[in-house]
């Protein structure tokens, strides 16, 4: 059994931990994913991540709050192995990284019902083949007792699946929030031990899954700040047991209100958008703007979408390829369309050589932002007096938006 679990981990570069004493009969389990530096074969993980299991035995039954992704079953099975009897599986969230071992866990323990709110009945079975008989619903509120413990199911739709709900643990305080707050961190802490960090992967986590639900989050954080919350045990990531922490931060991120800060994601082929980008990225400073620019080419999309969460303004740059822009340039404008961010500018700066509708095209590629477009700055070739003169009225604009509007 050891070599075989040696060879297992050599293999899948994952740590089976042992389940890890939070409160009394209540566990955290599941795997540590070191090595993923993807995920939904899209969003970067630089840190890895986890996929959080809890086991809460109360006096009378026993329930599992959520598993683990699929080629990860190993690890809870082996976590599992001492474990008699589990009567509930408790599915906050039909995603595979949280679901993919629910099936093995119905194998080893053919009685237990798998827990999940009314949508999340149809994805489970739709998604992992699980036989409806197996699946029972409960409604938004509704409480399970374990004897000793009383479980609060809250439905907290989209974070950021439709049917996503949290648990609450009434006796402990404990808010079971599966994707909700979670951070793609692979870390041995239980608990958040460096903020700094957990803060940004967190915010990246926000920014890549949660952004484009913003309003409904609001919804749903005004719903479980109605409950006294001693400790958040997301299924991503460490544990908060200061929540405040994460709450706040989550406040701040899904406000309609943006920072004093310009997103400005280009590509260069010649050498001409970059000189764009060199002069407005100065003349913004001088005037007190901060300023994010990601070359493309290289850039690792979660930080450019960190920082989308907080700008006011987003100014692509990119040169004309084929008449259009750079189809660096067209992923990530879609992207920022997609992720639906607070900025309330937006404005383009680029360069082409005989012909260029990079600007119309861009324009049409953001129906989801809610921005006023400032005057873009089209150069033939690369940049001379003029055009300067032409980024310098652009970041005058820029400036005295976000002064007018007080964005700090
Ligand atoms: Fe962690 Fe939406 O799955």
């Amino acid at each position: 059994m050891l070599i075989s679990k040696i060879i297992y981990v050599w293999k899948k570069g994952v740590d089976i931990m042992n389940p890890r004493k939070i409160k009394e009969n209540i566990l955290l389990m599941g795997a540590i994913d070191w090595n993923r530096r993807l995920f939904d074969s899209l969003i970067p993980l630089p840190d890895g991540t986890s996929y959080n299991a809890y086991l809460i035995k109360g006096s009378e039954k026993t329930v599992l709050l959520d598993t683990v992704d699929l080629p990860m079953t190993d690890v809870l099975l082996s976590q599992l192995k001492s474990v008699k009897n589990v009567d509930f599986i408790v599915s906050h969230h039909a995603e595979q990284d949280h679901s993919g071992a629910i099936p093995h866990v119905l194998k080893k323990y053919p009685y237990a019902k798998v827990i999940t709110s009314s949508k999340g009945k149809d994805m489970i079975v739709n998604h992992l083949c699980v036989p409806e008989e197996k699946v029972v619903t409960v409604e938004d509120g509704e409480e399970l007792s374990l004897g000793d413990k009383t479980l609060k199911f809250i439905y907290t739709p989209w974070v950021h699946w439709p049917e996503t709900m949290v648990t609450y643990l009434k006796e402990d305080k404990i808010l079971f929030s599966c994707d909700f707050f979670g951070s793609h961190i692979a870390t041995t802490d239980i608990y958040v031990t460096d903020e700094g960090q957990v803060y940004e992967a967190a915010k990246r986590y926000f920014a890549e899954i949660m952004m484009p639900f913003r309003n409904i989050i609001k919804k749903n954080i005004q719903k479980i700040s109605e409950y006294e919350i001693n400790m958040i045990a997301p299924s991503h990531g460490p544990i908060y047991d200061k929540p405040d922490f994460i709450t706040d931060a989550y406040r701040d991120w899904i406000s309609d209100i943006p920072k004093n800060s310009v997103v400005l994601p280009y590509i260069s082929m010649h050498g001409s958008t970059k000189k764009m980008v060199q002069y407005l990225v100065a003349a913004l400073s001088e005037r007190g703007v901060k300023v994010h620019q990601f070359d493309l080419a290289v850039t690792d999309t979660g930080k450019l979408a960190i920082t989308l969460v907080d700008a006011a303004t987003i100014v692509i740059g990119t040169p004309t390829v084929h008449v259009g822009p750079h189809p660096n340039v067209t992923y990530a404008v879609n992207l920022a369309n997609v992720l639906k961010p607070k900025a309330k500018f937006a404005s383009v700066i680029a360069s082409y050589g005989w012909g260029s509708k990079a600007i119309e095209q861009i324009a049409n590629m953001i129906p989801n932002l809610k921005v006023e477009i400032l005057e873009p700055v089209l150069v033939k070739g690369y940049p001379r007096e003029n055009d300067f003169k032409a980024l310098d009225k652009l970041a005058d604009m820029i400036a005295t938006n976000h002064k007018k509007n007080n964005f700090q």
